[in-house]
């Protein structure tokens, strides 16, 4: 039911794209203005994300931590589970976002029989999230060719090496197959697993939808309809250096393409995707754990009026005298 509520989301923006342009014939909204206001929300709202995370107060050291940290020096410790300066967090932070060292180690639990509890590991979850960003960053990069005039060579570069293997004409890109089965598998996961299906909400669906619609619908143009790379270029360098010019000739293909990635750019600052800036602010993830080595003090606490004993030896010394106790104070 959640899942359908996603589809049904994405197939009416599906109609408004195809109404728009195929029935109205608006190509300047959607191939131009949309497009822009994609990007300045996408910009905005990110700006608006990182400096709430970043105003957020963290007075104290919080990493969360599975290794020994700095100690005694006969101590063994472990400088990438539990960094304890910014090169070794740094160092750490490299690992969680470049190769997902944490969801590496995920595991699941299930039952074995009816009162055995045990522990799966779930590398398969690990590698498609893995196979999904970092062909979704491969992709991206491509797509500068369309955008940059004269293309910069790593791109060049980066197509090279990613349709080696020449299947078809035009080339297949690996990437671009690679995130298709990725996605579809983190589709499958959410739909046919029952204890994920109980947590997953339509936005977690919509997320994916949004995102193999970018995908397939990229595929289709490439491999199938075919585009006039040279009208879109056209139209994307246009855009990038704010003179937007819309040749004729880029079929519907092209703007349902182009109107689901603004889509995506809109949805992305309030959305679950906005993980994406959020890793970077992790206290939980890129603080040194020092905590033994330095006293760190909440620097907001109020100060506080203590009554120290020497302070009430000295208010009652003449009692304490007479009584003949004896005094810390002379
Ligand atoms: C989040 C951003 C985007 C993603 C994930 C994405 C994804 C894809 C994918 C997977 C393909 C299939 C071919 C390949 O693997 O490269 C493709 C093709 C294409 N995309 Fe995108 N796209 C994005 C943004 C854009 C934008 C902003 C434009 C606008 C200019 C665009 C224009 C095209 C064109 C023209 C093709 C066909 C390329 C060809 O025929 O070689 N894409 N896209």
């Amino acid at each position: 039911m959640r899942a359908m509520i996603a589809l049904l989301a994405l197939a009416v923006l599906l109609g408004v794209v195809w109404a728009g342009v195929g029935l109205a014939g608006q190509r300047t909204l959607f191939g131009i203005v949309i497009p822009y206001v994609a990007i300045a929300v996408f910009l905005v709202g990110m700006v608006y994300r990182v400096l709430l995370w970043a105003g957020a107060p963290v007075p104290f050291r919080i990493p969360t931590v599975c290794g020994q940290q700095r100690s005694l020096p006969w101590m063994r410790r472990d400088p990438l589970e539990s960094p304890s300066g910014t090169l070794e967090a740094v160092g750490r932070m490299a690992g969680e976002i470049l190769l997902f060292r944490s969801l590496f180690r995920n595991t699941r639990v299930g039952l074995k029989g009816s009162d055995r509890v045990v522990y799966h590991s779930e590398k398969l979850l690990w590698l498609a999230a893995l196979a999904f960003h970092w062909s979704f960053l491969i992709i991206f990069v491509r797509h500068l060719r369309l955008f940059l005039d004269p293309t910069p060579s790593f791109v060049h570069l980066i197509e090279v090496v990613d349709g080696f293997f020449q299947l078809s004409v035009p080339v297949f890109f690996l990437s671009g197959g690679l995130i298709l089965v990725a996605l579809l598998y983190l589709l499958g996961r959410r739909l046919l697993d029952a204890q994920v299906r109980y947590i997953s909400l339509p936005t977690d669906y919509f997320a994916l939808f949004l995102l193999i619609g970018v995908v397939v619908s990229g595929i289709f143009m490439r491999y199938i309809t075919k585009v006039d790379l040279l009208k879109v270029k056209e139209l994307s360098v246009g855009l990038t250096t704010f003179r937007p010019a819309l040749p004729e000739g880029i079929g519907l293909p092209f703007y349902i393409h182009l109107f689901l990635v603004s889509l995506l750019f809109i949805y992305f600052p309030f959305s679950k995707l906005v993980h994406m800036g959020g890793v970077f602010l992790s206290p939980t993830r890129n603080l040194a754990n020092n905590n033994r080595n330095r006293r760190h003090i909440n620097p907001w606490n109020p100060e506080v009026e203590v009554h120290t004993y020497a302070q009430w030896e000295e208010e009652f010394r003449d009692k304490l005298e007479a009584s003949g106790i004896p005094l810390d104070g002379k």
